[in-house]
């Protein structure tokens, strides 16, 4: 049996490997590995349990630190594991420091690599998960996309070959957990939330957190809404939060409630039920589309730019004075088309089919070297 190795890390990566991975258990021999780049119960544990997910063979531990550091740390610890464990295939999903980790191992050592969500592009170099999603791309040896636009990014970079439009596994995912989550899920009633009500908000990216007026302006549009609003706060946004003193602009809301991360189940249903979503995030402004909540994207551009220009999504950048005017402008508009497909974590497994097949062994690959 066909060995691969799916490297994960990050919240979002757990979510996205727990259908594939179940897809390729049985067919190959699929060990995981976590990097470890988010570890509390609340980040990493919790999505482990509740899709399902079997426990990684490896866990590097190698929790936060500069982004040279910890990826660093990643690649020796990685490369280690691929000797040992000779895979014919490595899976990376994303643009965290575990995906190009995971990467650069693999290329090191010959290891034929798949990307998923492969081409999404920002147009800004000065994002982690920009540099991470360009490197990560330019050494895959095949690359499963999202959507067309992603297949014309990487046509504008000249990467034409193994390119393949599979749809977004994250539209699958909510599609197979969303039943589970309404049966599971109490945070509507735990919280004491009126369906359509409120709104839910979400904020982690460097480019917003590690910049201090971006931050402020986002918390002081928050602490200015007059509608109740719900936000699980990211260990990275809480260590800002405190560390710029900003404590005291959110205390000055009545409607502003912030929580710890929540788990897969409780997101889907916070997000079903609000009236808008407000979000920095890549993952969450999909799940609103897909949920038919309008999003709000406190950027200045966005990879899912399908979602800006169907008009349910606006993107406000930080700023206090435009994040205020969208919540007030809600449009949901009568069109709904579909944007990421269906059954995308078979079309994936089926190209992993086709490409295993020829691929030689580790063995094979390593003594050209
Ligand atoms: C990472 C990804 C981002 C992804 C996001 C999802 C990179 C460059 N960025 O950013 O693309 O959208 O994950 O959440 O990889 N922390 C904890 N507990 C944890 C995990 C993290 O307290 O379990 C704290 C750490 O102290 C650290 C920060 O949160 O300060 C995490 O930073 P980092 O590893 O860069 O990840 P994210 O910011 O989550």
């Amino acid at each position: 049996m066909k060995k691969i190795i799916s490297i994960i890390g990050a919240r979002p990566q757990f979510v996205k490997a727990s259908l594939v991975s179940k897809k390729l258990r049985g067919k190959y021999r699929e060990i995981l590995v976590h990097t470890g780049q988010h570890y509390d119960l609340n980040m990493s544990d919790i999505f482990f349990k509740q899709l399902k997910i079997p426990k990684p063979k490896y866990n590097l531990g190698v929790g936060s630190g500069m982004a040279g550091w910890q990826t660093g740390k990643m690649i020796i610890e990685i490369e280690k594991i691929l000797i040992k464990e000779r895979p014919n295939l490595v899976i990376v999903y994303g643009d965290t420091n575990s995906t190009l980790a995971g990467s650069l191992a693999a290329a090191k050592l010959h290891i034929p690599l798949v990307h998923i969500e492969a081409g999404m592009r920002s147009g800004r170099l000065d994002m982690p998960e920009e540099v991470n999603r360009i490197l990560t791309d330019h050494i895959a040896s095949l690359l499963l996309c999202s959507t067309p636009t992603a297949i014309k990014n990487l046509k504008k970079e000249g990467i034409v070959k193994n390119v393949y439009l599979v749809g977004d596994i994250m539209a699958d995912i909510l599609c197979e957990n969303i039943k589970l989550a309404q049966k599971h899920s109490q945070i509507i009633k735990k919280i004491k939330l009126e369906k359509g009500q409120y709104f839910l908000a979400t904020v982690h990216r460097a480019e917003n957190t590690d910049n201090k007026n971006n931050l402020k302006q986002i918390l002081t549009a928050f602490s200015k809404i007059p509608n109740k609003i719900i936000f699980p706060v990211h260990p990275r946004t809480r260590g800002y939060i405190k560390s710029y003193d900003f404590e005291n602009i959110i205390s000055k809301s009545p409607y502003l409630t912030l929580t710890e991360p929540i788990s897969y189940f409780d997101m889907l249903m916070l997000q079903k039920n609000a009236l808008a979503i407000l979000t920095d995030s890549g993952g969450i402004q999909k799940e609103a589309y897909e949920l038919m909540v309008p999003c709000i994207t406190m950027r200045d551009e966005t990879e899912w730019i399908e979602t800006v220009n169907s008009g349910w999504n606006k993107l406000t950048g930080a700023s206090s004075r435009k994040i205020i005017d969208a919540t007030v402008k809600l449009h949901k508009p009568a069109k709904h088309p579909n944007l990421y497909g269906k059954n995308v974590a078979d079309k994936i497994v089926n190209i992993i089919d086709g490409k295993i097949k020829i691929l030689k062994d580790f063995d094979a690959q390593t003594k050209k070297n």
